[in-house]
């Protein structure tokens, strides 16, 4: 047993914690290989936030199970939130199934992988305590790096299974973050996202999130500083600040709002209402110059009638988000929203999402179409993927932006004009080498 295949599914966070195993496995002396009919053993790290994804990762177990029975010998694993979810029950498909190891139990996965060659394995007790702070992530080479500060979720949201499948909140310290944050730099990585349910909650006893934020602005090397997600109750005066002060700490925020109906909010268990995100909105916008906006919405939550569904268009159309994930409400097993009877159905679900998605693109394209003409500075991430003649990188608002390949290296600031824009791409041409200088590093 010396060869890992790891496929990963969801959320950033899902992402990073990929790279966690990785750094386990690989410090334990096994290698991670790219293609599953390579491996000894193969693990999905999957998510369960909507049913969608489940069944995506139930279709893929069926590939494994085929592999499986041409290759006896192969071990086949699910970690994640799925995992977790669907603890016991996983092991029905037992005949695929060697391990199922939730969130809370990477640490072992070395050990795990050794017993499940012998006899089916299942970890999914939650540990309230672990952080693994004291470990190292074995990341994914490229400009971007991903910190997790902070696991699991207090919220409890009622339609939301992560506070279930991820446990309660816990914090790494600012000590274990600010060494992650040096070694990726030192690794080459020149941004930093900092990784949490409710990442602006995250204290360590001592220090607050906008602690966290000016710290890490003080390291040499990093130019760019995000976070996701934060939760709207939990923006204060303070990350209003430090993200006004700029520097590294980028003007992007990615603020799920979910409805603006105050009536779906409240049955959602937010925790704010429509005035209160309002106003959160309005004191970061007046703050923070050109701060881009994005937000997540569920439609078709129990309840929701035509006229709260036009709160929500209304408000995207009041606030023009940057760019906006949308999703159908899906039940799930164990919280408070799945003892609710669905009062819209499928079709209107899909009805109401198309509504809002046209909505959002239009606007998304519009405030694209607001940076043509103006310069920006762009985090040279490589290759365009459509046209190799053409670089690809970021703008401080996160936009994605293609140029003329000018020989600029990845991980360096390029300053270019936008000439066009989509609602999801800005293209561009390179400003005049030397034309600016690049912004400090800190302050
Ligand atoms: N159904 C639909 N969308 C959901 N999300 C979380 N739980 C559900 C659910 N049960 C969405 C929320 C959240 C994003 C990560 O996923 O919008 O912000
Ligand atoms: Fe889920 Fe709400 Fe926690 Fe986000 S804040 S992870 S939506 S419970």
């Amino acid at each position: 047993m010396k060869r890992v295949f790891l496929e990963t599914y969801g959320c950033q966070m899902n992402v990073a914690d990929s790279e966690l195993m990785a750094g386990v496995l690989e410090r334990a002396g096994l290698t991670l290989v790219d293609r599953p009919e390579d491996a000894d053993a193969v693990l999905l790290n999957t998510c369960a936030i909507r049913e969608h994804a489940e069944q995506r990762v139930l279709g893929r177990l069926g590939d494994f199970a085929r592999l499986k029975a041409r290759r006896p010998g192969l071990l086949v694993g699910l970690t994640g939130c799925m995992a977790q979810h669907l603890r016991g029950r996983l092991l029905d498909h037992a005949r695929v199934l060697d391990l199922v190891v939730g969130p809370d139990a990477y640490r072992d996965l070395p050990d795990l992988l050794r017993r499940a060659a012998r006899e089916p394995v299942a970890v999914v007790r939650p540990d309230r305590d672990e952080t693994y702070g004291d470990l190292e992530p074995r990341r994914a080479p490229g400009v971007r790096a991903w910190v997790t500060v902070q696991r699991g979720c207090d919220r409890f949201c009622s339609y939301c299974v992560v506070p279930y499948t991820r446990g309660r909140e816990r914090s790494l310290t600012l000590t274990e973050i600010l060494r992650e944050v040096r070694r990726a730099v030192a690794d080459g990585h020149r941004e930093v996202v900092f990784l949490g349910q409710t990442v602006n909650s995250w204290h360590d006893g001592t220090h607050d999130f906008p602690d966290l934020l000016r710290a890490a602005r003080e390291v040499e090397g990093l130019l760019r500083i995000r976070f996701t997600s934060p939760h709207p109750a939990d923006v204060t005066e303070g990350l209003v600040r430090v993200m006004g002060e700029g520097g590294a700490v980028c003007p992007h925020l990615h603020l799920p709002l979910q409805s603006a109906s105050d009536r779906v909010l409240e049955a959602m268990g937010r925790g704010y209402t429509l005035a209160r995100f309002r106003d959160v909105v309005s004191r970061l916008r007046d703050a923070v110059p050109d701060l881009a906006l994005s937000t997540d919405i569920i439609v078709g939550f129990p309840g929701e009638t035509d006229d709260d569904f036009e709160r929500t268009e209304g408000f995207l159309r009041e606030t023009r988000f940057d760019g906006a994930f949308m999703f159908k409400y899906s039940a799930r097993p164990d919280t408070r929203a799945s003892r609710l009877a669905e009062t819209v159905g499928e079709e209107e679900k899909g009805r109401r999402l198309t509504r809002i998605i046209e909505l959002q693109q239009s606007i998304s394209a519009a405030m694209n179409d607001r940076w043509i003409g103006r310069e920006v500075e762009t985090l040279v991430e490589g290759p365009a993927r459509r046209n190799a003649d053409q670089l690809y990188g970021r703008t401080p608002q996160f936009k994605a932006v293609v140029f003329i390949d000018d020989g600029t290296p990845a991980g360096t600031l390029r300053r270019v004009r936008v000439t066009g824009a989509t609602a999801v791409t800005l293209f561009a041409a390179a400003c005049e080498a030397g034309a600016a200088p690049p912004p400090p590093l800190s302050g």
